[in-house]
């Protein structure tokens, strides 16, 4: 009977030849699972008479490392042709995998001066990209003949509309003027946004590049109190100890103005090529609002004062990761786009 058993089984085996991997499992759990054949061979054997056990036990385990040498055999196979053949599967090759992209350097930076800034308690204010003259120019006080208003500087689209002549915003104080108008005091904001202006692309322009604005109206809002924002975000964006000086300066909306400088990220103020050798470079512009845009926006220049400051991101981010080209920005050269990766999501 037993003996019948396995001489029926062991043609099944020997005809066996399969390298798919679903019919090799099939095959392992007919004859070598737990609840296999082989396991219920062994346990009929233990009934048999013990003339029987001799000569049974015998081919009992010649029958068994032909199934186990059959099964090892076969899976070898399997994983050999699974690599090359549509047949078989092989879980233990290594997936085929997907990159990650990366977030632009300037979307980084921006992110950080924003992160910055929060913790002064500026939120971010928005406006849009195509701007009329009033928002963009004559509410900012630039007198009617301003040489910024000139086809030189800005990308006009339109002569002539309800509130001036409609261009590329060419700085982002534009949104400054829509909040003072939309709401009442104390504002407390930064206008991070692309702005344009007419000039011939280079390594060291574009037609268009980012800014991050920021406007503080209140009471008492005094020019020591720009200072002390201003180097605090120095501090939080370069590290403690980075130097700030500032150099009297002139813009249409504020009085008095400044531009900002910083020690040399790059030479840490002994002189470098990127610093012309002066140990010093200018970040941004800043002063205290001008009475005149207060009132402009309806507000009372009597009660309220308050700072303002633009800084362009781009050279925000060349002091950060050394970027001597700005043309690099917009080129989408993954190269380059890769080099900037991050865990920030
Ligand atoms: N709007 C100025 C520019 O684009 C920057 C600036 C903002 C200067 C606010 C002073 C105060 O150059």
């Amino acid at each position: 009977m037993l003996q019948d058993k396995i001489t029926q089984y062991t043609e099944e085996i020997n005809a066996f030849s399969t390298a798919k991997a679903a019919e090799l499992e099939q095959f392992r759990i007919k004859f070598l699972g737990t609840k296999g054949i082989i396991k219920d061979i062994f346990d009929e054997f233990k009934a048999v008479s013990p003339e029987e056990k001799r000569t049974l036990g015998k081919v009992l385990n010649v029958f068994k490392q032909l199934a186990e040498s059959k099964y090892q055999a076969l899976k070898e196979q399997s994983t050999e042709t699974s690599a090359g053949k549509e047949e078989g599967l092989d879980l233990t090759l290594p997936g085929e995998g997907f990159e990650i992209g990366s977030r632009h350097p300037l979307a980084l930076v921006r992110k950080e001066i924003v992160e910055i800034f929060n913790k002064l308690g500026f939120i971010v204010a928005e406006g849009p990209e195509i701007e009329d003259d009033w928002h963009n120019f004559s509410a900012l006080n630039f007198p009617e003949e301003h040489p910024a208003r000139d086809m030189q500087d800005t990308f006009f689209i339109k002569k002539g509309g309800e509130k001036g002549d409609i261009a590329l915003r060419t700085h982002t104080s534009s949104v400054q003027v829509r909040m003072m108008e939309s709401g009442k005091p104390p504002f407390r904001a930064i206008m991070p946004g692309r702005v344009y202006r007419n000039e011939a692309i280079s390594a060291r322009a574009h037609c268009f590049f980012h800014q991050v604005e920021g406007l503080y109206v209140d009471e008492n809002v005094s020019f020591a109190d720009l200072k002390q924002t201003l180097f605090y975000f120095v501090q939080e964006m370069y590290g403690e100890g980075t130097k700030v000086r500032f150099r009297p300066s002139y813009f249409p909306f504020t009085e008095p103005s400044a531009e900002m400088d910083i020690s040399c990220t790059i030479c840490k103020g002994a002189g470098c090529q990127f610093c012309k050798y002066s140990g010093w470079v200018e970040i941004l512009g800043c002063g205290m609002v001008d009475p005149n845009v207060l009132e402009n926006c309806g507000i009372d220049a009597k009660k309220y004062s308050g700072f303002a400051f633009g800084m362009g991101i781009e050279r925000i981010t060349n002091l950060k990761f050394e970027i001597k080209d700005l043309r690099l920005f917009s080129e989408n050269d993954v190269r380059f786009l890769k080099q900037y990766k991050t865990t920030l999501i």
